[in-house]
């Protein structure tokens, strides 16, 4: 039997919100990793299927939603209830991650997301400005919070997969890259140090580029959406409008895309869903293939936090940086069907378990191009069969992300009084050190292709011939030209 390290001692009540895909993968890692007292174990969640899950590790469910109304009293009770210093994990959708965390602070207890979630009708409504649902905004409200009140209790902000994990990865790949590229400068310790290493290796942008290989055992039937993390979560992030860290090489924007006035500036946005709008990347496994550009909150805080700037605050120099998303076959056919029928959810939705899976990887990386040896992939590939060995009731996408949830964790019991904190801004070497075990292989791997490889095919195409990385060239537009003249790709 595998011993598993323990990283600390929870010494409060532990308070999950949500007990969905990554709730229940969560569970049996902190079981694992940390001591704490079962008994002060709670779960909070309108939807109680899975309490004989709960109930079997000595965890108390209580079943009901946490709205705006009553988040405070129900909350503030049972994470101070006993004593000690509360631990809230909160894994849920339709709660607003700000006005969480703030109460957390408050009352001392360390919190932690992995997405910035707001309280429900966000996504879905009509009348808001575009500008104001896209994940800039959403970061800007943590932004502001945390300007209004600096320092204190530590709560870690979007720290699954992607975002969080992605930001360790970004560090390593620049670490890697500068030792491949001969920079022998010491390794960064700042914010400005990180921005002004990749800006040095000539880094133009960062695609997280993904590839979910996993396979149901039984194909998607009709008017099923189907995926293998929180529907919920995709179809909400997958109509918000497309964005992405908007890199100071560019040379053409989208004749839809948008800037801020307000805030970091960035990140810009295009006036059409995230999960209808198609990019060109890479990943090992894949080679070239399209992924959808889903606005994610990596992509702005990474864009933000390598953003080198003049003395009068100018960018001088920023990567861009935007997911490329190709998500388990059923969910394209899944997104295919819903945008065909205008957007119209499908009536059933449903998360595959690990049991209903074949075979199949998650290979989830940041893809770092445009420098002197043109793209590196750094990431894992982790399998349904290693999962399942290592981890219960969750496959590859999951563990990927409760991993990460885990080192979060860590890391903030570690540094309880570090304020809201950013994946980006945490040590990604004792995070990455923490989630390893659970990845699968972890690779790094360079490439030659770029998205002008086969260009222009048999159909006129706009595109940049003297930069390939330009986002013009990376962005699939109608009248793109799918069909290439000649075979291209080198293994
Ligand atoms: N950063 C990442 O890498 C990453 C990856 C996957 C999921 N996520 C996020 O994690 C969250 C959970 O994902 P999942 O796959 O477990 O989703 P899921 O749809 O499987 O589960 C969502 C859970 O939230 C609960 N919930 C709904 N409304 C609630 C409310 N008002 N109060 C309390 N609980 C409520 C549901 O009952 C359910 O248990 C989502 O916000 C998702 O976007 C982040």
């Amino acid at each position: 039997m595998t011993t598993w390290p323990v990283h600390g001692r929870i010494d409060g009540p532990i308070v999950m919100i949500g007990f969905g895909s990554i709730g229940r993968g969560t569970l049996p890692l902190i079981e694992r990793h940390f001591q704490f007292d079962k008994s002060r174990f709670v779960i909070v969640g309108p939807d109680d299927t899975d309490r004989a899950i709960a109930e079997k590790h000595g965890a108390r469910f209580i079943k009901q939603a946490v709205t705006r109304e009553n988040y405070r009293e129900l909350l503030a009770p049972l994470l101070t209830e006993g004593g000690g210093q509360g631990f809230c994990v909160n894994l849920s959708v339709d709660t607003s991650s700000v006005a969480i965390m703030e109460l957390c602070r408050e009352i001392g207890s360390l919190y932690i997301d992995t997405v910035t979630e707001p309280w429900p009708g966000f996504y879905f409504d009509k009348d808001m400005p575009v500008d104001q649902r896209t994940n800039y905004a959403l970061r800007e409200s943590l932004l502001a919070a945390r300007r209004k009140s600096p320092g204190g209790t530590t709560a870690v902000s979007c720290c699954g997969a992607n975002p969080g994990m992605v930001s360790w990865f970004v560090k390593q790949g620049l670490v890697n890259l500068a030792k491949d590229l001969g920079d022998t400068a010491p390794e960064p310790t700042t914010r400005d140090g990180w921005a002004q290493l990749a800006q040095r290796l000539g880094v133009k942008g960062i695609h997280i580029a993904e590839r979910d290989t996993q396979r149901a055992k039984s194909p998607k039937p009709m008017q099923a959406f189907v995926n293998t993390w929180s529907v919920e979560g995709f179809l909400s992030e997958g109509v918000q409008p497309a964005e992405l860290g908007w890199g100071t090489h560019e040379k053409w924007m989208p004749d839809n895309a948008g800037t801020h006035k307000e805030g970091c500036g960035a990140a810009i946005y295009l006036q059409q869903p995230g999960a209808n709008t198609r990019v060109r990347s890479w990943t090992p496994t894949a080679q070239a293939q399209y992924g959808f550009l889903v606005t994610h909150n990596e992509s702005v805080s990474i864009a933000d936090y390598l953003t080198v700037r003049d003395s009068s605050g100018a960018a001088v120099y920023r990567p861009t940086c935007h997911y490329a998303y190709h998500p388990c076959n059923d969910a394209v056919l899944s997104l295919h069907e819903l945008f065909g029928q205008a957007g119209r959810v499908q009536e059933v939705q449903h998360i595959l378990n690990e049991d209903e899976i074949v075979d199949g990887i998650d290979e989830l990386g940041v893809l770092l191009y445009g420098h002197g040896k043109n793209a590196y992939w750094y990431g894992s590939q982790l399998s349904i069969e290693e999962t399942r060995r290592i981890a219960p009731y969750q496959n590859a996408t999951g563990l990927q992300v409760t991993s990460a949830v885990l080192a979060g964790m860590v890391w903030a019991l570690e540094n309880p009084n570090n304020g809201i904190t950013e994946a980006d801004e945490m040590d990604y070497r004792r995070c990455l050190e923490v989630q390893t075990p659970y990845l699968g292989p972890v690779i790094g791997a360079y490439t030659d292709w770029h998205p002008l490889v086969g260009r222009p095919g048999f159909f006129p195409e706009d595109i940049d011939t003297s930069d390939p990385w330009q986002f013009r060239n990376v962005l699939v537009r109608s009248g793109d030209s799918p069909v290439q003249a000649q075979p291209i790709l080198k293994k």
